[in-house]
């Protein structure tokens, strides 16, 4: 109301024109890096093993192999179609097995890839480490709060390279909205909003179970680990996400990847305080984890952090990240960033439309006394700018250049032990607000949450 009012009365020049306004800028971003004509010697290679084979496990092995000088030895899975599987894919000299310590005692590996279920992390991740292995370990890092320190520590104290598969950080995108955000494009940033949005069966996560699926090809007592026993399971072993035993809910699974996201655009370390609710809507199929769920997240920087993730969206699935700053809005979607520069008003307003028609002439008068028209030749920069990443581009591949950059150079990884808890654990504060049902504070300094 102010606004139209304050445009209707005054029509004052406002340094923003409309032509600058809609003119928008269209850029693309920086193709693939090329990689180094120069041939990978032998001994630059690396030799890597999979450990946990299914949907992502296959896909990061598939991208890391991609990487020049990185090859496939081994693979371990709990579920016999997957290691035949790992053969179709990566030639029968892949060695594979259910037990990944066989993988361990290998001296022929120097990385593995974990892509178990959450609750398998830690104790995989810090079992390679200690076995001389780099680890490239998938988000979230964590499932319980004490694996955080635990893998730090064994990072340390073994002296291994490991990093976390929030491939985002690695992303041309992410590093272009970290630029801009830096560069003061859209002024002091005050709040973030980050949505994951579905609305099918599988977005849901009711992944599809093998027709062989039994005892005899799944060996469910390694599965389970230390998750509290049950019968066999199908439904538990091939869609674990939908229980907490196994998984962290959208929380640990999508939660996680907006975090990695905020905190590496923002250079922030993690929220102070957080409120989470949600409730399970739609999926009603014996799942113990939400299928809606809203978090709120305050940061210390100075700004506020809104997430939601939504699997009984009516819409169009989308992702999406919203950087809101004094001058402006960043957007980040699946293959693009832009930002729209909406500068500060250089005077207040008036709003006078309701007095007396002396009252609004005198009140007007002294308004423009004290805010003359003025006309720049130099307006704040307005408009809008998209930068859009190129076809088939993969922040996966990126993710995976990187680790193997830092397991030949033994420099620091993009996304270490660290980050990886400090994302994790600020994804899973949403769950201890929800079961609390209270606020819960975190410090994300020592990565310790607060006891209120
Ligand atoms: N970075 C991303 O974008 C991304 C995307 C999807 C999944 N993920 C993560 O990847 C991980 C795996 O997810 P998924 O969708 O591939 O699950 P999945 O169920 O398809 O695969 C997990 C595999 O791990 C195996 N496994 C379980 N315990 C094991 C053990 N002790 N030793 C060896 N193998 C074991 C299972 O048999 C199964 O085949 C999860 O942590 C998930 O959060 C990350």
């Amino acid at each position: 109301m102010k606004q139209l009012d304050r445009r209707s009365f005054l029509k004052t020049a406002s340094a923003v024109s409309a032509g600058t306004m809609l003119a928008p800028k269209l850029f693309a971003l920086g193709a693939f890096e090329e990689e180094p004509a120069r041939p990978v010697s032998a001994n630059d290679h690396i030799q890597i093993a999979l450990i946990g084979a299914g949907w992502r496990g296959q896909l990061d092995t598939g991208e890391a192999v991609q990487v020049p000088g990185v090859k496939l030895v081994a693979a371990a899975d709990c579920y016999d179609g997957r290691l035949v599987h790992c053969k179709e894919l990566w030639g029968k000299d892949v060695f594979t097995t259910r037990d990944y310590n066989e993988i361990l005692a290998r001296k022929d590996i120097d990385a593995v890839i974990i892509g178990t279920p959450d609750h398998w992390h830690m104790k995989a991740a810090t079992d390679a480490m200690k076995a001389g292995k780099d680890v490239y370990c998938e988000k979230p890092m964590i499932h319980l709060y004490s694996d955080g320190p635990a893998m730090i520590e064994t990072a340390r104290s073994t002296n291994r390279i490991i990093q976390i598969g929030s491939q985002r950080v690695s992303s041309i995108l992410y590093a272009k909205a970290k630029e801009l955000l830096a560069s003061g494009a859209i002024g002091k940033l005050n709040m973030v909003q980050a949505h994951w949005d579905r609305n099918s069966s599988l977005g849901a996560w009711n992944y599809d179970i093998p027709l062989d699926a039994s005892t005899q090809t799944c060996d469910w007592p390694r599965f389970e680990g230390t998750a509290p026993h049950i019968p066999w399971n199908p439904e538990h072993f091939f869609q674990w996400r939908k229980w907490k035993a196994y998984g962290s809910g959208v929380a640990g699974d999508l939660f996680v990847h907006l975090f990695s996201g905020t905190h590496f655009i923002t250079g922030s370390h993690g929220p102070t305080r957080a409120m989470a609710t949600g409730g399970l809507r739609f999926w009603n199929d014996g799942r113990d984890v939400y299928d809606v769920m809203l978090g709120l997240f305050d940061y210390e920087m100075g700004f506020n952090l809104a997430l939601r993730v939504n699997f009984v969206d009516g819409g169009e699935e989308s992702e999406g990240l919203t950087f809101t700053g004094s001058e402006g809005t960043m957007q980040i979607g699946e293959n693009y960033v832009s930002v729209t520069r909406v500068p500060r008003e250089t005077e207040p307003g008036l709003m006078v439309g309701n007095y007396a028609d002396a009252m609004q002439k005198e009140m007007t008068e002294a308004y423009r006394k004290k805010y003359p028209i003025t006309h720049s030749d130099n307006p704040p920069a307005t408009g809008f700018e998209k930068f859009v990443a190129p076809d088939g581009y993969s922040d996966t591949y990126d993710h995976f250049k990187n680790f193997f950059a830092s397991v030949r150079t033994r420099k620091p990884v993009v996304e270490d032990a660290v980050f990886g808890f400090r994302a994790a654990g600020a994804a899973l504060l949403s769950n201890m607000s929800i079961e609390k049902g209270q606020v819960v504070n975190w410090d994300p300094e020592a990565m310790k949450v607060v006891q209120s």
